[in-house]
């Protein structure tokens, strides 16, 4: 059984497909710890609901100290904003989701609706959800798996983001089932 530390800042709607999964009996895991650095992030709602241990965290310190007290196997970025530090890399295995093919539309400033706009504006026929290994840098680490979904002619960047978040709540679940299969 593999324990995972969720980390979000917004709504959690991913959090929420693994919390779901797991209560289910689909993955071999359970939810055992959910951060956020955003006090009033829906996503620590979630978490509430599901009695997960949850967290308003902003500091490295605090961070360590609550990893260290709660053992996760993983760390899942799940719509976390925030940078990971070096002394949380060098002790987890933390795994991201990102809302477009990974190398393109990554880096500083890209994430959420961001991505979306970019991909629009550069008239890309397709989009897509990557999940990766977190490195030092940011959107840089070892593509565990990714999903194409095409852009469509009326898209807007709002139903392209609705349209790919519905698509990550089900991909999530099924790389986290392959990540904690054996
Ligand atoms: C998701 O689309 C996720 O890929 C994105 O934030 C959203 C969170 O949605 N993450 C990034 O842009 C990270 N660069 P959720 O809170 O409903 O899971």
């Amino acid at each position: 059984m593999y324990n995972i530390a969720v980390f979000v800042s917004g709504g959690g709607s991913n959090l929420q497909a693994i919390i779901d999964a797991c209560q289910a009996g689909k993955l071999n895991a359970a939810v055992c710890l959910v951060i956020s650095n955003n006090k009033n992030a829906f996503a620590l709602q979630r978490a509430a609901a599901a009695k997960i241990p949850n967290y308003h965290l902003t500091t490295e310190p605090e961070i360590l100290a609550t990893l260290a007290k709660y053992q996760p196997d993983i760390i899942f970025l799940a719509g976390y904003l925030k940078k990971i530090t070096p002394a949380i890399l060098a002790q987890y295995d933390v795994y991201n989701i990102h809302p477009a093919l990974l190398p393109k539309y990554g880096g500083k400033g890209m994430y959420g609706i961001h991505v979306h706009t970019a991909v629009l504006a550069a008239n890309e026929p397709e989009t897509g959800i990557t999940i990766h290994k977190i490195d030092a840098e940011y959107d840089k680490g070892v593509i565990i798996a990714q999903k194409k979904i095409p852009t469509l002619p009326h898209d807007t960047p709002e139903t392209l983001a609705a349209r790919v978040l519905q698509h990550e709540n089900t991909f999530i679940v099924e790389v986290i089932a392959e990540l904690t299969k054996d």
